[in-house]
């Protein structure tokens, strides 16, 4: 089976912060767009609370969650995903490993704090949304900018009262 490539996908303000209290501090349609794009029918690793957070955004708005595998990485033994195509691991080492024997195209970390920042050394791409300004923040993405160094795609964009730039990085 083909090797896939291992990205992280994030949106970002600009001091790296990404939630706030369980949720994402902004709301900026045509980033959540983005995200549906690039990993539809693709595979994406997240946390146990992110995964919880979109499950619940999904439910909320009574659209159906995108078709893609979902491994959700928790230390519940017990853990039940609700979704079908969706795996639970007890590590984000037992994420990738997995990730790779499902899927052959691109694997995307998604998240948060705790999963971004033990999945950094395994990504070979960073896409980022950075969005203008400081917003209230308990979550941070990890320094990032000496690891990925080669920036291949910037785009700016103003939409819904946000100012933000989609960028892919390589390392
Ligand atoms: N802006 C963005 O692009 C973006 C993207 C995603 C998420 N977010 C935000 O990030 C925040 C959530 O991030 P977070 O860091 O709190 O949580 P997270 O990474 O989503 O999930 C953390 C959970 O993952 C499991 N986990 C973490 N490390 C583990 C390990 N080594 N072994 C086994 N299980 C492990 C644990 O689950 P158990 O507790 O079940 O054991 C832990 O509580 C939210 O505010 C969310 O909105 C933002």
């Amino acid at each position: 089976m083909k090797k896939p490539t291992i990205s992280m996908i994030v949106a970002m303000d600009e001091n790296r912060g990404i939630g706030y209290q369980g949720k994402i501090p902004w709301h900026i349609k045509e980033d959540l767009l983005r995200f549906k794009h690039l990993t539809l029918g693709k595979t994406v690793i997240m946390g146990r609370k992110t995964f919880e957070s979109v499950l619940g955004y999904y439910q909320k708005s009574g659209r159906p969650i995108p078709e893609r595998n979902h491994i959700i990485i928790t230390r519940d033994r017990n853990y039940q995903s609700p979704l079908e195509n969706s795996f639970v691991v007890d590590s984000i080492e037992k994420a990738i490993r997995l990730a790779k024997r499902i899927e052959e195209k691109e694997v995307f970390i998604s998240g948060g704090a705790q999963t971004f920042a033990q999945g950094i050394k395994y990504a070979d791409k960073l896409y980022l949304t950075i969005v203008d300004g400081e917003f209230k923040t308990d979550t941070v993405f990890p320094e990032y900018k000496h690891i990925f160094k080669k920036k291949i795609f910037e785009e700016k964009k103003e939409a819904e009262d946000y100012r933000f730039r989609f960028v892919e990085l390589m390392k």
